[in-house]
């Protein structure tokens, strides 16, 4: 089952992205982090353990992001990450938010979700306000990646105005 998570869920959450952010694949969120922005949070439920998490982050008024998703590693391949991409789409398409960003290494997978590549350098929104803090930056080996919703096609088959 997908929902919004509570704040019962909050540990799990925690912990299901600290497992992977111990790899790399993820930046750490730490138990107040989540607590603060947990109405951003969906998760998949299945009798009654967390078995997948995301978040969508608004960052300006034509960009929001996926953050902190993961799906616990006996859950792989079920269709969860992508039912929580959906999920969250579904929200930034809602308050017409054109463009969703997600910044991975599963670039395969957001492929498959309907993102495509774009250049990092494209994202002065993201890089001027969340990446220059990262410990990764100017070195970041992560992709970046978009995928439009309504709002975005539209925008893009309308003829610029002159
Ligand atoms: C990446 C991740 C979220 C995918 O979740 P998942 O629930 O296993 O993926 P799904 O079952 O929804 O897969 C959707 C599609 O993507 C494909 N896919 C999933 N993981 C893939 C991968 N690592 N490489 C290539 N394709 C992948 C699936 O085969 C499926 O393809 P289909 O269109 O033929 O059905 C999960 O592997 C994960 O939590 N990874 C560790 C944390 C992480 O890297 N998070 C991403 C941070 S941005």
């Amino acid at each position: 089952m997908l929902r919004k998570a509570k704040l019962g869920d909050v540990d799990a959450i925690v912990a299901l992205l600290t497992g992977y952010a111990k790899q790399g694949l993820l930046l750490p969120r730490s138990r107040q982090s989540v607590c603060e922005t947990l109405l951003q949070f969906r998760v998949v439920e299945e009798q009654g353990e967390v078995l997948g998490v995301a978040a969508l982050h608004i960052l300006g008024d034509d960009l929001a992001e996926i953050r902190s998703l993961a799906i616990a590693e006996p859950a792989h391949g079920r269709g969860y990450g992508r039912q929580l991409v959906e999920a969250l789409c579904e929200d930034a398409a809602q308050v017409d938010v054109p463009r969703v960003l997600a910044l991975t290494y599963q670039e395969s997978f957001f492929l498959r979700c309907g993102f495509h590549v774009v250049d990092k350098s494209s994202l002065q929104q993201k890089i001027w306000k969340d990446c220059i803090h990262c410990k990764k930056f100017p070195v970041c080996d992560e992709v970046a990646m978009i995928r439009l919703t309504p709002v975005g096609l539209l925008q893009l088959a309308q003829p610029a105005a002159v």
